[in-house]
């Protein structure tokens, strides 16, 4: 299986995944061969690519962390309790989903000890804000498994993950505008998410304090230049330093309709940059060593000019994996091999 951009994509490409919006509602089948009205369906709904099989992908497999079923579940689940905020009715059932989900995706994580995260971002613009509440679950479960969070530190750090936004529900729709930037006032009003957020679990349910707090500092910088409180250092909860480092490599890796998506390199370097003034010097340390910038399947252009395929990553080089090449089918070590010394990967295509 292989990724190919939206923009890429040629009818009759046989599609190697099924696709699903957030309600769980099947966008297209796998085995299916991909029509013209598809490709502009997909453009339409803002998705950077879908993934296909072809003679030179057919063997590689996607390394899923979490298993799509539990992403299916978590995306429904997050979709469901956000459009819930402004019913008075008691959440207990949506709480007991919650923490049935969350109990999912730490089994997953868990379960694999050389884990990476190795996802190809593909939500859609209607649905962005429930793929990347997911998407965060994810990575932050994956950095807190590596920091060896104990295990209930780590349900409360994939909850807090799910629901950090949810205060963003609470205020006008105009806030949550997708279509533009935000104007300076919009963006000031829209920082008072964090205790709306945190207002809005307290009284409704009944997760940890460690939950709450999480989702009331998730916008905190290590510096103590960021809101709502301005907390410092070690002030700030350890899951609030993980949550803010893997909600800004999210959202800086999505596509959205006023601009396009970073690329993930080019996102890890910003993020190590910013190590000590925004982030966590910690969580930026084991993120740069768990995080695929090239995940599987992607396709690269190397410094030579040839395309390739990414068919594996070596955690600790995340700049250097091995490549599958699009025009021989030969595989290049980039890591290993010495001959291949001199390449370098100067773009992913998404
Ligand atoms: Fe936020």
């Amino acid at each position: 299986m292989r990724f190919v951009p939206t923009e890429q994509l040629v009818p009759g490409m046989i599609l190697g995944q099924d696709m699903f919006d957030a309600m769980g509602i099947k966008l297209l089948s796998k085995e299916n061969a991909i029509t013209r009205e598809n490709i502009s369906y997909l453009e339409f709904i803002g998705t950077a690519g879908v993934y296909i099989d072809d003679e030179i992908s057919k063997d590689i497999a996607l390394k899923e962390v979490v298993s799509p079923q539990v992403k299916q579940q978590a995306v429904a689940l997050i979709q469901d309790v956000f459009s819930k905020t402004e019913d008075d009715d008691a959440l207990e059932p949506e709480e007991r989903m919650i923490r049935l989900v969350v109990e999912n995706v730490v089994d997953d994580v868990l379960a694999d000890e050389n884990v990476m995260y190795n996802i190809i971002d593909i939500k859609t613009y209607s649905d962005y804000t429930y793929f990347h509440s997911m998407n965060v679950g994810v990575l932050a479960g994956i950095l807190g498994a590596k920091m060896s969070l104990p295990e209930d530190e780590m349900k409360d750090l994939v909850t807090s993950a799910f629901l950090h936004d949810i205060g963003k529900m609470l205020l006008p729709d105009h806030l949550r505008n997708m279509e533009r930037r935000l104007t300076p006032q919009e963006r000031e009003n829209l920082r008072n998410h964090s205790q709306l957020g945190y207002d809005y679990l307290t009284e409704k349910f009944s997760f940890s304090d460690r939950v709450n707090q999480a989702v009331y500092q998730h916008h905190e910088w290590y510096n103590g230049q960021g809101y709502p409180n301005r907390y410092k250092g070690k002030e700030l909860c350890r899951n609030a330093r993980i949550l803010r480092a893997a909600d800004q490599y999210d959202t800086m890796t999505s596509k959205m309709p006023y601009r396009p998506a970073y690329q993930p390199a080019d996102v890890m370097e910003y993020i190590m940059a910013r190590t000590g003034l925004e982030f966590d010097p910690q969580v930026v340390k084991v993120m740069s060593s768990q995080l695929c910038i090239y995940p599987i399947g992607s396709e690269v252009v190397l410094s030579d000019g040839r395309h390739g395929i990414v068919v594996e990553n070596h955690i600790g080089f995340i700049g250097r994996p091995t490549i599958r090449l699009m025009d021989t089918g030969e595989e290049i070590n980039l890591r290993g091999d010495r001959s291949a010394y001199n390449i370098t990967i100067t773009q992913l295509l998404v």
